[in-house]
C-alpha cells in the first residue's frame, strides 16, 4: 500500500505534498517522491528511505517551483525501496504515482517492450506511465486515460501528469482509495482525507473507473466512457488536531490516551434512550431474530476484535458465531448463504481480503454488516449495512483506537442481538450498556497508571521470545497483545489459549522466559492459574494481567498488573460505582494496558513505534 497526492492551487506545490504526504505516512515509508510543473517542465525528486530523507534531498538540491504537481509515499510491493523504484515514474510524457497493485504488469511489458518502450524500474508501476504514453499519441490526456485503465489488471489509484499540459492533474482508481478535497480555487488528490484536512474539509469520492480532470479552472469528473458527471460535495468530520500528534512523542501514544473519548463518542453514535440501536442502519430486531448463524471476517487486528465481539454474542444471545480469518475465507468456498449474517470488521475499509470476502458473502445471499472506521471506504460503501466507529483517523501503524471502537461496537451489537432473541429481558441490555459506558474511566485509570505498563516494558526490553496466554475473553487480549508487541517491538512473541500449551509448545518455555498472563475472568481465573504455575515450575518469568484484588499463590507472579476496575463479584452490581465492569467488559481496559507494555517497550528498544518495518498501515493486496 502507498499514499498518494496531489495538488493544484495558489500555494507552493512541494510544501503541499510534502505536508500531505506526512500525513499518509501510514501508507507506507520506504520511499517518497514528488513531481511539479516548474516553469512549465516537470521536475521529479525523489529518494528512497522515510519522509525525512525526501525532506534533506530537497533541502539539498532546492525544492521545485511550483503550483501543481504529484507526490507518493511508497510501501514496496514490487521491486526493492530504491531511489529508481520510488514513485513518480515518468517516461518522458507522462509522470505517474501509484498506490495498488497491477496484476497483469508482466504481459503489458511484454507488449510494450515489443512496441519498443524501455524500462528501469522493477515497479509494475512504471508500466502504466508507459501504457498511457503509448495511447497518448493524440494527445488527448482523457482518451489516453480511458484506453489505458481498459488494459489494467488488479487495482490501482492514479495521479497523473502530461507534459504538454502544465498546471493540470488527471486521476483515476479502481480498488484503491482516491479523494478529491475541493479547497476555494485549489483542489487536492489524496489516498485519505487527513492529507489535505488543514485546508479544506470539502471532498468528492472518485468511483472506481472515474476520471477527474483537475486545473485552475476548477475540477471535472468522467464516467468510464468519457461523459461528464457531477459529484456530490461531502464534508469531513474530522478535525486537523486529529490528524497531528498534539505534542505526543508519537501518534500511537495519542491515540491510546484518545480511547476513552472516542469509546463514549461511538457508544453515544449507537445508543438510544439506553440501549443500543441499530434500527437506523437496517439492523432490526426482526432481522436479528432471523439470523442462523453470524461470521466474522477481517484481518489482524480487527479479526482478534472479531474474537471478542464473538464471545460477547454467544454467551449474551446464543446464536453460533465464527471468526474467518479473511485471506482464508475468500478462498476456502464458506458454507455461508441467505440466513447468515457475515459481519466484517475493518479499521480502513480498504483491506484487499476483507473486501474480497465482502463481495463473496453478498454473491452467497449472505446479508452483509461492516463495523469500519473509514465511512467513505470501499468496505462502508459495499456492505449491505455499516455501524461507522468513531476513533477518527488512525495514524499509527498499530491499532490502538480502532480496535477498542470495534469491541465496543460489537458489545452494544451483543447486547442488542440478545435482547432481540429473547436471551434477556430490556432491563438487563438498559443495565449492560450502563456498564460499557464505565468502560471509558477504567481505560482512562489504565492511562493513568501508565507507569505500571513501563515498568514491564523495562523487564521485556532485552527478551528475545515471550509467551502471552488466557482463556476465553483472556485468550482473545492475549492474541491482540501479542500481535501488538512483535508488530512493534520485533521481539518474538506467541499467544496460546492458556491449556493449550502443554500441547506441545511447553517444550520451549526455560528459564527466564516471560510468560504475559491475562487473568481477568473470574469464571476460569482457577484453570489459568494451574496453567501459570505449569510454566512457572519449567522456569518461567510470570508477569500476571488481572484485576487488582486477584490473589496468587506465593511465588506464582513475579510481576502483577492489577487493573482498578473493581474487586466484587459483578453478579447484581449497580453501574454506578466507578470503574466496576462486568467481566465480560473488562477487555476494554485491558487490552489498553497490553497496548501500552508494547508501547513503552518499542520506544526503549529504539523503534519508532509509528511505523514498524515491513509493514503499512493498510494492507491492500493480497
Ligand atoms: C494492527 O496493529 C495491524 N497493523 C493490522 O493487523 C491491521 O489490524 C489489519 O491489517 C487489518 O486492517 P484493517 O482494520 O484496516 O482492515
Amino acid at each position: 500500500m502507498c499514499g498518494i497526492v496531489g495538488y493544484i492551487g495558489g500555494r507552493d506545490c512541494a510544501d503541499v505534498l510534502m505536508d500531505g504526504l506526512e500525513k499518509l505516512e501510514y501508507r507506507g515509508y520506504d520511499s517518497a517522491g514528488i513531481a511539479v510543473f516548474e516553469k512549465n517542465i516537470i521536475r521529479t525528486v525523489k529518494t528512497r528511505g522515510k519522509l525525512k530523507c525526501m525532506a534533506d534531498k530537497l533541502a539539498a538540491e532546492g525544492k521545485p517551483e511550483g503550483f501543481c504537481g504529484i507526490g507518493h509515499t511508497r510501501w514496496a510491493t514490487h521491486g526493492e525501496p530504491s531511489d529508481i523504484n520510488s514513485h513518480p515514474h515518468s517516461n518522458g510524457r507522462v509522470t505517474i504515482v501509484h498506490n495498488g497493485i497491477i496484476e497483469n504488469y508482466a504481459e503489458l511489458k511484454e507488449f510494450l517492450t515489443e512496441k519498443g518502450y524501455s524500462f528501469v524500474s522493477q515497479t509494475d508501476s512504471e508500466i502504466v506511465a508507459c501504457l498511457l504514453d503509448f495511447y497518448y499519441d493524440e494527445r488527448e490526456p482523457l482518451r489516453a486515460i480511458m484506453e489505458t485503465v481498459k488494459e489494467l489488471r488488479g487495482s490501482y489509484a492514479l495521479g497523473i501528469l502530461f507534459k504538454d499540459f502544465p498546471d493540470r492533474v488527471y486521476a483515476t482508481r479502481k480498488g484503491s482509495p482516491l479523494i478529491v478535497g475541493l479547497g476555494e480555487s485549489e483542489y487536492f488528490i489524496a489516498s485519505d482525507i487527513p492529507a489535505f484536512l488543514k485546508y479544506t474539509k470539502n471532498y468528492a469520492l472518485l468511483d472506481d473507473d472515474e476520471i477527474v480532470a483537475i486545473d485552475n479552472g476548477g475540477v471535472r469528473f468522467f464516467d468510464v466512457h468519457g461523459i461528464e458527471v457531477k459529484k456530490r460535495v461531502q464534508t469531513a468530520d474530522w478535525d486537523i488536531e486529529q490528524a497531528q500528534k498534539c505534542g505526543y512523542p508519537h501518534y500511537m501514544l495519542k491515540e491510546i490516551h484518545e480511547q476513552p473519548e472516542v469509546v463514549k463518542k461511538t457508544l453515544d453514535s449507537l445508543v438510544r434512550d439506553g440501549v443500543p440501536d441499530f434500527s437506523g442502519i437496517g439492523l432490526t430486531d426482526d432481522f436479528l431474530r432471523g439470523v442462523k448463524r453470524v461470521f466474522v471476517v477481517a484481518c489482524g487486528t480487527a479479526m482478534y476484535a472479531g474474537m471478542v465481539g464473538r464471545y460477547a454474542v454467544e454467551k449474551l444471545a446464543r446464536v453460533p458465531v465464527a471468526v474467518e480469518i479473511a485471506s482464508e475465507f475468500r478462498y476456502m468456498d464458506p458454507i455461508v448463504g441467505e440466513d447468515d449474517l457475515v459481519i466484517l470488521v475493518s479499521q480502513s475499509g480498504e483491506t484487499a481480503d476483507t473486501i474480497a470476502s465482502l463481495e463473496l458473502a453478498k454473491s452467497r445471499g449472505a446479508k452483509t454488516l461492516a463495523v469500519v472506521n473509514v465511512k467513505y471506504s470501499a468496505i462502508a460503501r459495499g456492505a449491505d449495512m455499516c455501524i461507522h466507529t468513531l476513533a477518527g483517523p488512525e495514524i499509527a501503524v498499530a491499532s490502538t483506537k480502532a480496535y477498542m471502537v470495534q469491541i465496543t461496537a460489537l458489545y452494544a451489537l451483543a447486547f442488542r442481538f440478545a435482547y432481540a432473541r429473547g436471551k434477556i429481558p430490556a432491563d438487563e441490555m438498559k443495565r449492560l450498556t450502563a456498564q460499557l459506558y464505565n468502560a471509558p474511566k477504567a481505560i482512562r485509570d489504565v492511562i493513568d497508571n501508565k507507569d505500571e505498563c513501563q515498568f514491564i516494558a523495562s523487564q521485556l526490553v532485552n527478551v528475545e521470545t515471550l509467551f502471552f496466554i488466557g482463556r476465553g475473553f483472556d485468550y482473545a487480549l492475549s492474541l491482540e497483545g501479542s500481535l501488538k508487541l512483535k508488530e512493534i517491538t520485533y521481539i518474538h512473541s506467541e499467544a496460546y489459549a492458556a491449556g493449550e500449551l502443554k500441547h506441545g509448545t511447553i517444550s520451549l518455555i526455560e528459564r527466564g522466559i516471560p510468560v504475559i498472563t491475562v487473568a481477568t475472568q473470574r469464571d476460569v481465573l482457577a484453570k489459568t492459574v494451574s496453567n501459570m504455575e505449569e510454566v512457572k515450575a519449567r522456569g518461567a518469568t510470570i508477569i500476571a494481567v488481572c484485576r487488582k484484588g486477584t490473589e496468587f499463590a506465593e511465588g506464582t507472579v513475579d510481576i502483577k498488573l492489577g487493573l482498578n476496575i473493581g474487586d466484587e463479584p459483578s453478579v447484581g452490581c449497580e453501574p454506578s460505582i466507578g470503574c466496576e465492569l462486568d467481566d465480560m467488559l473488562i477487555p476494554l481496559p485491558t487490552v489498553c494496558a497490553l497496548q501500552l507494555i508494547a508501547y513503552y517497550t518499542s520506544v526503549l528498544r529504539g523503534i519508532d513505534p509509528d511505523k514498524p518495518r515491513n509493514l503499512a498501515k493498510s494492507v491492500t493486496t493480497e
